[in-house]
């Protein structure tokens, strides 16, 4: 009867633990989640402090972004340098300047954030122009 009390706390303390667990996972994910197929170097510049793929919060949705590109010539490019430079258009918040993002990776996370787009069009099958 005592070993089967004493095999009960330590279950529930193992319980404890595991929900505690649970908890950190769930809130370290929540404080910058990176979506499925973007490139890692979003999290590590903790551009997701900031932005969301599909939701204004700081900064624009990255796909809201992308439509504002939507056939523009040289996008990745401009996104890309903006990135590296930062951008001060007027609102409470601006773009810091992130002069640690290499060309390639500032490249790299252009190209995804245009990708957003064409992924909205073709999830609501409309298709691009
Ligand atoms: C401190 C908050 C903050 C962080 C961190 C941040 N951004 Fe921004 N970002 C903003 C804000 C605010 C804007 C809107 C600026 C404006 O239009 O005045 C913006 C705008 C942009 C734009 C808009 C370009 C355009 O032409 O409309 C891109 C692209 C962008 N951010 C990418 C990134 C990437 C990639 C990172 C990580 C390397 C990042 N941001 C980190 C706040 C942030």
């Amino acid at each position: 009867m005592k070993r089967a009390a004493h095999v009960a706390v330590r279950v529930r303390r193992w319980i404890l633990i595991l929900a505690a667990m649970l908890v950190a996972i769930a809130s370290s994910s929540l404080a910058s989640a990176p979506p499925d197929g973007a490139p890692a170097s979003l999290t590590e510049y903790r551009c997701y402090d900031c932005h969301r793929d599909r939701e204004s919060v700081a900064g624009p949705a990255f796909a809201e972004i992308a439509a504002s590109y939507r056939g523009k010539r040289d996008a990745a490019a401009k996104i890309a340098a903006e990135i590296r430079y930062g951008i001060r258009g007027g609102g409470p918040w601006h773009m810091p300047p992130h002069p640690e993002v290499s060309a390639s990776e500032a490249k790299a996370i252009a190209r995804y954030i245009l990708s957003l787009d064409s992924t909205d069009a073709a999830a609501q099958g409309t298709g691009r122009r």
